[in-house]
């Protein structure tokens, strides 16, 4: 079966490069070229000579060394470096199930979660965050929609789009029921170090569990989504080997630039990521206030973690206000319909610098709405 479109990049291929504000984005400010080469005086020159044929499949030693770094229990070797995070789902999805599995997914979610998985024949089930109570998640719901076809258990901690992280215990506990039940989870970790509170920070799943699978990229916590960059890292091996043969199907190996420049990145990842987390609390520090503003019509769900957040909206059609507030201001929010059956919220970004300018669009557009 052929995965059903992309409802969010579907909409963003519509929209990201014609609208003048984004207001939606789940990324953080990006960086140029000059500003990664800056980081060290010999990295121009490096960059200069840099030769362009084919890479290692598993993404250089350097690279992967560097990856292995941001987890306590991670080798290089334990480390396959794919195009974005995207290959990784999609690689992942293909080699762990066959028609007739099951996996459950923490929803909402990123639609290629699971719809991978859909595509390959497999039942999904969702297992909710529950709004009312700040998108937590029921650990008893897992417990009993696991079967013997369970195959792998989906979680996005910091999620996409709420915002939401667990506590270190209840992973203690996901962790427990993998073993018991042999499952793998996959951790799609790509917001993992935008906690607000460092403390916060949750262990990476590959660092739990042998079943336990992490997914990173550059593209959120460093903003550097056009490196197409990003891994796995696992400890099991014949995961790992059938990961590697996979992806000689799909990119076979990854950009020369990208690995250098992300190396690069990663070598220097503190003030890169000091920088985003500044933004975002600044971008913050606005937003409560604002919704405090407009508590008529919305409802704001203070995130724990990552660049968005996932509002519910209580003035009428989410769609419509989304799409009048595009025509008439050139802001764009992303209406909850991309994702699957959340018509009341919509997703606001705010890991960007321009988001004051751009939240100030909205809130004229509010009032000139309200005065009339
Ligand atoms: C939760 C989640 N996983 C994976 C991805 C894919 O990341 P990339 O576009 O860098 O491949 C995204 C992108 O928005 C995401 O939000």
């Amino acid at each position: 079966m052929k995965p059903a479109p992309f409802r969010l990049e579907r909409y963003f291929a519509r929209f990201e490069f014609a609208a003048p504000y984004l207001l939606c984005c789940s990324d953080c400010e990006t960086l140029s070229v000059a500003d990664l080469l800056n980081f060290e005086p010999n990295a121009l020159d490096d960059f200069f000579s840099l030769r362009l044929g084919y890479t290692e499949s598993l993404g250089s030693f350097e690279l992967r060394n560097q990856i292995a770094s941001l987890y306590e229990r991670a080798a290089p070797e334990d480390i396959i470096v794919h195009a974005g995070a995207e290959e990784a789902i999609f690689n992942f999805m293909n080699v762990v199930l066959d028609a007739g599995d099951q996996m459950i997914v923490h929803s909402p979610h990123y639609q290629s979660l699971g719809e991978v998985a859909r595509s390959i024949g497999a039942t999904v089930i969702e297992w909710k965050g529950d709004p009312e109570h700040a998108w937590e998640l029921d650990l008893n719901f897992l417990e009993n929609a696991v079967t013997d076809k369970t195959k792998v258990v989906v979680v996005n901690f910091p999620h996409n789009p709420t915002g939401f992280l667990p506590t270190p215990s209840f992973m203690a506990e996901l962790s427990r029921l993998s073993d018991d039940r042999g499952f793998f989870v996959f951790s799609d970790e790509v917001y993992r170090g935008l906690e607000y509170d460092a403390s916060l920070r949750l262990p990476a799943f590959s660092d739990l569990n042998e079943r336990g699978v992490s997914l990173g990229v550059m593209s959120k916590t460093y903003g550097l989504a056009g490196l197409r960059i990003g891994w796995i890292s696992t400890r099991n091996k014949e995961l790992f080997r059938e990961l590697a043969a996979f992806k000689d199907y799909t990119t076979i190996c990854n950009s020369a630039p990208g690995e250098f420049l992300a190396t690069l990145a990663l070598k220097h990842r503190a003030p890169i990521v000091e920088r985003n987390l500044s933004i975002i609390e600044k971008n913050l520090n606005l937003l409560s206030p604002f919704f405090d503003r407009h508590k008529e019509r919305f409802k704001w769900n203070q995130p724990k973690a990552g660049p968005m957040a996932f509002p519910r909206y209580s003035g009428g059609s989410v769609g419509l206000f989304c799409k009048q507030l595009l025509e008439n201001t050139g802001v764009l929010l992303l209406p909850g319909s991309v994702y699957g059956n959340q018509s009341d919220f919509f997703r606001i970004g705010f890991g960007r610098s321009n988001m004051p300018d751009c939240l100030s669009r909205l809130e004229r557009f509010i009032e000139l709405q309200d005065n009339n």
